[in-house]
């Protein structure tokens, strides 16, 4: 079962499974910020019958019943609220749905099985648990403390997840810290489609290009870093999905309880001047840009320690900087 599975994350995950014969997949989303647009593109890529049920997951009732009914032992956990800056504007919101419906989903998930099935709990955690670098890169043991309520969110989640794995003899869980997921899907069908005007980095890139009268802000250009912007870890959503196709074969094979956390990313740092010239010349067009003040909250660099991820899960990025921004403009371009 897939939360969250119209989603950016969830819908790349849900093709991926889909060409496994092996999997019986149920896609459940509420349609907070996804469309039935993109569930008909689902199905389309997914060629086989696509399980799809509108549900909340801060439903109990509803969950227990499906869980129940169709016999789940898999979770991966996407569904979520997952913009930084409404995180500060409706703190309570967030929590409600992140950390009490992740409490509710994963509660309802034990209770409504039997004690000696082997259950399996994938959560899409986020590199914002991290906070501000005490080195870098960060590695999985880099000690948590973000600074924004959608990173206190994750933390919560993943201690959640943590004790209730010490407390339940049969469940298995693991958390995958993504870094910045961009690009899209091959096909271009699915990809990211944020509501209102994005916040992150590679969708503004994309608006920008669309909207050939605007120009892109650059939040500071005085960073301590080569070139003075920011550097962040882009990481291609078709490797993320992957990551999860890794992370569910090591839970399948891990034969008693645990709880391990693995960075998601690219392990390299690229700032926002590297990303904007290499989409110009991906892409063969021009992104107008101008230097603004730096953006209260913003770390000047981070990017992660994949060793983990590599030695446990055999998992590694496969794309570079240069197919992702490909992707994400193609994905732009074929509405
Ligand atoms: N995209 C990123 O940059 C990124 C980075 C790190 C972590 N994450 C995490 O990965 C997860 C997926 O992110 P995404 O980019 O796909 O976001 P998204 O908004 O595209 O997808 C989340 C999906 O969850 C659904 N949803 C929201 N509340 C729900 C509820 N109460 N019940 C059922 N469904 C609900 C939404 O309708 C949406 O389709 C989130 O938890 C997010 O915090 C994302």
């Amino acid at each position: 079962m897939i939360t969250g599975a119209l989603g950016y994350v969830g819908s790349h995950i849900a093709v991926l499974l889909s060409k496994n014969p092996n999997f019986d997949l149920f896609l459940i989303d509420n349609f907070e910020n996804s469309s039935k647009d993109t569930l008909k593109k689902i199905k389309f890529l997914c060629k086989s019958k696509i399980n799809f049920f509108e549900m909340d997951i801060r439903n109990s009732l509803t969950i227990s019943d499906f869980i129940k009914s169709k016999n789940i032992k898999t979770i991966i956990h996407c569904a979520g609220l997952k913009s930084v800056k409404n995180s500060e504007l409706h703190p309570d919101e967030y929590e409600e749905v992140n950390v009490t419906g992740s409490y509710t989903l994963l509660n309802s998930f034990i209770n409504s099985n039997n004690k000696k099935d082997e259950l399996n709990f994938i959560f899409s955690s986020s590199a914002c648990v991290y906070g501000k670098p005490v080195y870098l890169p960060y590695d999985e043991l880099h000690p948590t403390n973000p600074f924004n309520n959608y990173g206190h969110n994750k933390v919560s989640i993943e201690n959640m997840l943590n004790k209730k794995v010490r407390q339940t003899d049969n469940l298995k869980v693991v958390s995958l810290r993504y870094f910045n997921p961009v690009g899209a899907h091959d096909s271009y069908l699915i990809g990211d489609r944020p509501s209102g005007y994005p916040e992150n980095l590679m969708p503004i890139i994309n608006e920008v290009a669309k909207n050939k009268s605007s120009k892109l802000e650059i939040y500071g250009n005085d960073y301590n870093t080569p070139d003075g912007t920011a550097v962040r870890d882009y990481v291609h959503i078709l490797d993320v999905a992957q990551g999860h196709l890794s992370a569910l074969k090591y839970l399948f094979n891990c034969k008693k309880k645990s709880y391990e956390v693995f960075n998601l990313g690219s392990g390299k740092g690229i700032s926002v001047l590297e990303l904007i010239d290499t989409f110009q010349r991906v892409n063969k067009l021009k992104i107008p840009y101008f230097f603004g003040k730096r953006r209260k909250g913003d770390l000047p660099e981070y990017f992660a320690d994949t060793s983990k991820a590599k030695k446990i899960l055999n998992w590694s990025p496969t794309k570079n900087l240069d197919q992702m921004c490909f992707s994400s403009w193609k994905f732009e371009n074929t509405l």
